[in-house]
């Protein structure tokens, strides 16, 4: 087992909810993910909970140098963890809800793209909405959301409110199967 897949499971242990998955998505998932992205125009792209990096590494490797590319974890071991390996990254020890207060702080308006790795399947209605409301406010006019969520939780009520939230705030929105991950993933695509 990697360096990074034990420091991920070590919070998982700590906070199976809020970490939501035993060990870090695939390099094909964060592939799926990032590929929505359009990196030669994105100035700003945002990342909520990197965990301990899986879609942050593309990010950083795909990102224009000029592009802002910052992150927000609320476990501060894995925000700490990402900071050290990814310094061209912003990592900031915060909750996603509170994107909007994170990029003021930055002097930021809008962003060109908002990848998640969030479990929202075991976030609470409110959560669920602060989050979503909170990324569809940032946004650019064109600019992508892009959330996955394992294959097996699509039943729980949990993840039907979630794609209604999507719904509400988006309106349209793609979703992909990816099978190479542990456990196989859909990744939900909304663009603002
Ligand atoms: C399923 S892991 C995904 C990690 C990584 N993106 C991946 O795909 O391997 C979810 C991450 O979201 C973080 N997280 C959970 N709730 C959060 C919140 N409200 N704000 C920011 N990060 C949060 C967890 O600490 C965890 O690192």
């Amino acid at each position: 087992m990697s360096n990074l897949d034990l420091r991920f499971l070590r919070s998982f242990l700590a906070n199976p909810r809020r970490v939501g998955a035993a060990f870090p998505s695939s390099q094909v998932l964060a592939g799926r993910i990032t590929d929505s992205i359009d990196f030669a125009r994105a100035r700003v792209i945002v990342e909520l909970g990197p965990g301990a990096g899986a879609f942050t590494r593309q990010l950083a490797q795909r990102a224009d140098p000029a592009c802002r590319v910052i992150a927000l974890e609320l476990d501060t071991a894995l925000a700490a963890y990402v900071a050290a390996r990814y310094p061209r990254v912003e990592v900031v020890n915060a909750a996603a809800q509170r994107l909007p207060q994170v990029l003021a702080e930055r002097g930021i308006g809008t962003v060109d793209a908002v990848v998640s790795g969030l479990p929202f399947a075991n976030f609470s209605a409110e959560q669920q909405a602060a989050v979503v409301g909170a990324v569809r406010t940032v946004l650019r006019p064109g600019g992508a959301f892009v959330s996955y969520s394992f294959v097996h939780a699509q039943v729980l009520p949990t993840s039907r409110r979630f794609r209604r939230s999507l719904r509400d705030r988006f309106g349209r929105f793609d979703i992909r199967p990816v099978l190479f991950n542990a456990p196989p993933a859909l990744v939900y695509r909304c663009v603002a």
